[in-house]
């Protein structure tokens, strides 16, 4: 029984980096720093501070006298003026009302707002010209937020600053000093973060066109101020004049940053003073993107990770306008300074500091909320084109499926489906029967996906009647916007209105009237695209900043969170709908996203083409994505635009079946590409990779279980698990899959015949390649460093960490819904010391049962030197008893040497212990 293949690591190849110039060929379609108004000013007011020193004396102060504390049983936090002078006006002081607030998890809250705002009088009476303070009430997912107890800080105030000192043994303090006004974050003395270091705090007030010039300091610029000329925003009214926001923060000993998605670029986030292009926060559709950028994309999420071995610092900037991040890591200190402005809105932040990221998506998932646990066949295969055309194409499809053996679960119908692009309609000589449809595909468990977008083609009875009820998004004289997208003209349903609800429900509900729902079928999910909103004709195509919605706020305010509002929206609709029903967990994807997104959607990348360097981004873009709280992730598989090369479609596949969300789609211009269409040896290879995505799904719905109760990542960066070792702080085109310990390493460069793969610790790592165990192969290196091995067409490079136990499901099956009693083989694989554990999540994949009423069980398996112990975990006897026909037909133990227990006649749902003696001396590896 001694095998041993044993592998002695390879030194690293230094392979040299093949840095390609991509021409960038939207950037005069969108804005940068230098004409984006804000912006501008912002970088040139932060450039004339910088210029002047320690000469600058700020027009910014807090005045003491105004500073107390307010506290109660369920509220404790610190509020003050801020107080602005203009130099040109001695008479006149702007004051701006400051609140801190202490949080449970170490969380501090900053939010500075702008008094005399009512005073403002402005020709258009529509507008509301308070400033928007509440993105908060769409991303957070509780509104009450847990503040710390008063008896749990100490606070400590004098005539120049003001301290608090909180945490569990008091190991932060957060310090205030009045003039020039700077806030540093302490953990044990030692200085983490501290904001406005370097004076770029600016509030553009309120003032008078006619004004203006008194109410400008000797370092600010009065660009675009009270106009807008770039391209297509020149019709922007501006009304209200500058109103931007700015502030700056230093993460001092921190070079490693991550997060504020969305951009097609490294996971590590680059310096970006010397190419002055900054990240931008600014949902847009931006299709055919390119890699390498930091142009705005779909989705944003204003949070940034800063990480170091024993500390980790999350900054959420809780502001949905026009964001820009500059990013300063030029290697002069050691630290990471960071500028963040925001077109209008409230200053309003959250600091988090953590032991480890995982601690910060901990803490960023309380006040955010946690990803939905998603329905078990939203995790299987999804098959899309941009369209299916009839009913018979669709079940054609998924005849096909079955007759090459390939899994699937969800096949999906883009714009083409609908009559004339009117949403909620059929095109009824194409798809007669959807109810008939919907029925034929459940036979196997599967499921449709059609798209309903925010844009609803004028003329028809949706449109009038969200124009009747008065629930469109309005222009600037307050009667609703009409734009251009795939319809042609439209108006936009304004979902941040609370009566869009009730009118959204009535257009998902089961009316016999109502053909779109297919009866009552509860296999039809949804789909938002477009949700930027994108307007073919409007700036930057999106809408007009001068729009207005729901409370009078313009659409400048409210951009970034339109999508979320939109797709929850539906979310909502489909909860309500499918109430009371077995299969009631409904699956939303979402093109557009925010911060909070993640408690009701999936999101993908959008419109990637079928090239080999969008393959290769697609890994960097959805760990991003997971590291900032929003892992129900993925890009389309195959590229949307363009036809892949029959390799590069099979590796995207061996890509793809680790994206949380994993769905194939295509152009309608592209030719088709289902999986059988490339041949041999392709379809067999695609086959495989799908099988061995089918075998994991315990090990992926268990890592969306933890997700949804701890925030952590699904496809998780190679440095979560070694935070010591700073190299493995850039690796991006390797990551493990939840707490499993299986780490990926895909190939995703074309003809390649061999791969490196990097070992970022000290443990035992089994080779797991394509699933296969048959094969004990083993690295055990030294140092970190990387390996390099042989692959084929065939291999997906995996590896499994020692000290981690999963479980599979191995036969084949069409859909997930038809694997429900299938039993488990159980992979223990063993660390350098002969220990293992691990953790399989279990419930019925399509109800709220588990949350209701406790309808799960959690079966903790643990190895060691007294063999193989399961204990199940669940509170409802009925369920646990439910699951007793499921067995475990195998049990893999490896090491360096492999043992099969073959059907162990247990069963899952029980308790069990099996004493095992291997002949191992651990302590020699
Ligand atoms: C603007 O229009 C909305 C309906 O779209 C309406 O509810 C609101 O009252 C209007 N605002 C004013 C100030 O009339
Ligand atoms: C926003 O500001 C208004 C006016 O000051 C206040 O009444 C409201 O509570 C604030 N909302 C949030 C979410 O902070
Ligand atoms: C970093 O420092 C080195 C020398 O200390 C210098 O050669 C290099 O140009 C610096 N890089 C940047 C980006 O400033
Ligand atoms: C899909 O294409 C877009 C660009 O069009 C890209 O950003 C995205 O990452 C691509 N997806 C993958 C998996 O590369
Ligand atoms: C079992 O579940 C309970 C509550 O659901 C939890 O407190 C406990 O830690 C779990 N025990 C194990 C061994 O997982």
């Amino acid at each position: 029984m001694r095998v041993t293949l044993a592998q002695i690591s390879i030194p690293l190849l230094v392979v040299a980096l093949h840095v390609s110039y991509v021409a960038a060929v939207k950037d005069y379609l969108f804005k940068n720093c230098e004409n984006s108004g804000f912006c501008h000013r912002n970088k040139h007011y932060a450039d004339q501070i910088s210029s002047l020193g320690s000469e600058y004396k700020s027009d910014y102060s807090i005045d003491a006298n105004s500073v107390e504390v307010i506290s109660g049983p369920d509220k404790f936090f610190i509020q003050g003026q801020i107080v602005k002078v203009l130099p040109n006006l001695p008479e006149e002081k702007v004051v701006l009302p400051l609140k801190i607030s202490v949080l449970e998890g170490n969380n501090i809250r900053i939010q500075v707002d702008e008094a005399k705002r009512e005073a403002i009088n402005i020709a258009n009476k529509f507008i509301n010209h308070q400033r928007y303070n509440e993105t908060s009430n769409w991303a957070f997912v509780n509104q009450e937020l847990q503040y710390v107890k008063t008896e749990d800080a100490d606070l400590k105030k004098s005539d120049t600053k003001f301290s608090i000192t909180y945490g569990k043994s008091k190991e932060y303090v957060a310090e205030l000093e009045f003039y020039p006004i700077k806030l540093t974050v302490y953990h044990l003395g030692e200085a983490q973060v501290v904001v406005n270091d370097r004076g770029f705090l600016n509030v553009e007030h309120w003032r008078p066109k006619d004004a203006n010039a008194d109410h400008l300091s000797p370092q600010e610029s009065d660009f675009n101020m009270f106009q807008d000329d770039f391209k297509d925003s020149k019709e922007d009214s501006l009304p209200l004049g500058p109103e931007s926001i700015g502030l700056d923060f230093t993460f001092k000993n921190f070079r490693n940053l991550y997060g504020i998605p969305e951009h097609a670029d490294t996971l590590n986030l680059k310096d970006t003073t010397e190419s002055n292009n900054p990240y931008r926060l600014f949902n847009v559709d931006i299709f055919e993107y390119e890699t390498d950028s930091r142009l705005p994309m779909y989705g944003s999420i204003p949070l940034l990770l800063a990480v170091k071995p024993a500390l980790s610092v999350g900054l959420f900037w809780i502001n949905s306008a026009d964001t820009f991040i500059n990013v300063d890591k030029s290697n002069s200190t050691k630290d990471s300074k960071t500028h963040w402005v925001s077109e209008n809105g409230v200053i309003d932040f959250i600091i988090l500091i953590g032991s480890t990221p995982a601690e910060i998506n901990k803490n960023y998932g309380a006040i955010t909320g946690y990803t939905q646990l998603p329905p078990l066949f939203s995790l299987g295969y999804h098959q899309c084109r941009w369209n299916y055309n009839d009913e018979k194409d669709v079940l054609d499809i998924n005849s096909l499926m079955d007759q090459h053996q390939i899994p699937y679960d969800t096949i999906w119908l883009d714009i083409e489906y609908t009559d004339s692009k009117k949403y909620f309609t059929w095109q009824e000589d194409k798809f007669p029967d959807p109810e008939g449809m919907l029925k034929e595909l459940d036979l196997t468990g599967r499921n449709l996906v059609v798209i309903i977008d925010p844009h609803i083609k004028t003329g028809y009875d949706v449109s009038n009647q969200l124009e009747k009820k008065k629930i469109c998004m309005n222009d600037p004289s307050n009667s609703s916007y009409h734009g251009h997208c795939w319809p042609g003209e439209s108006v936009w349903i304004d979902t941040l209105n609370p009566s869009s609800q009730s009118f959204w429900d009535s257009k998902f509900s089961w009316d016999k009237k109502n053909k779109f729902t297919g009866g009552e079928s509860t296999n039809l999910h949804l789909w938002n695209d477009m949700n930027e909103p994108s307007v073919f004709n409007g700036p930057e195509t999106s809408s007009p900043k001068d729009n207005l919605h729901y409370g009078g706020w313009e659409h400048r305010s409210v951009h970034n969170i339109y999508g979320l509002s939109f797709h929850e929206a539906t979310f909502n609709s489909l909860v309500k709908r499918l109430d009371g029903h077995t299969r009631e967990r409904p699956f939303v994807l979402t093109r557009s996203y925010f911060a909070g997104s993640q408690r009701t959607a999936a999101m993908w990348t959008g419109d990637n083409m079928s090239k080999w360097e969008y393959l290769k981004i697609s890994i960097p873009m959805i760990l991003t994505s997971n590291v900032v709280g929003m892992p129900f992730s993925g890009a389309d598989v195959g590229g949307f635009f363009g036809n892949p090369s029959k390799e590069l479609l099979t590796r995207w596949y061996q890509t793809g079946i680790w994206y949380p969300f994993f769905r194939a789609h295509a152009h309608i211009d592209s030719r088709r590409r289902e999986p059988w269409v490339p041949g041999e040896p392709y379809t067999s290879v695609i086959r495989e990779a799908l099988n061995l995505r089918y075998s994991l799904l315990p090990v992926f719905y268990t890592a969306f279980y933890e997700s949804s109760t701890n925030g952590s990542p699904i496809m998780k960066p190679i440095f979560y698990e070694s935070l010591n070792n700073l190299e493995s702080y850039s690796i991006e085109d390797q990551f493990f899959i939840g707490s499993s310990g299986l780490m990926v390493k895909p190939v995703t460069d074309e003809n390649a015949n061999d791969i490196t793969i990097y070992i970022p610790d000290t443990e035992i790592y089994y080779d797991f390649t394509n699933g296969d165990l048959s094969k004990v192969g083993w690295y055990n290196v030294r140092k970190p460093g990387y390996i390099r091995k042989d692959v084929t067409l065939h291999d997906i490079p995996v590896l499994i960490k020692g000290g981690h136990i999963i479980a599979r499901k191995e036969r084949y099956r069409r859909s997930t819904k038809l694997m429900a009693n299938d039993p488990y083989t159980i992979v223990v694989a063993l660390d350098k010391y002969g220990h293992a554990e691990g953790n399989i999540y279990i419930d019925d994949g399509e109800s709220f049962g588990y949350s209701t009423s406790g309808e799960s069980i959690n079966v903790h398996i643990k190895y060691s030197k007294d063999g193989l112990t399961a204990h199940v975990n669940g509170s409802n006897k009925e369920y646990i008893n439910s699951l007793g026909n499921i067995g475990i037909e195998k049990i893999i133990i490896i090491s360096p040497f492999k043992l099969i227990i073959e059907n162990p006649k247990l069963k899952i749902n029980s308790d069990w212990s099996i004493q095992i003696i291997l002949d191992i001396e651990h302590d020699e590896l």
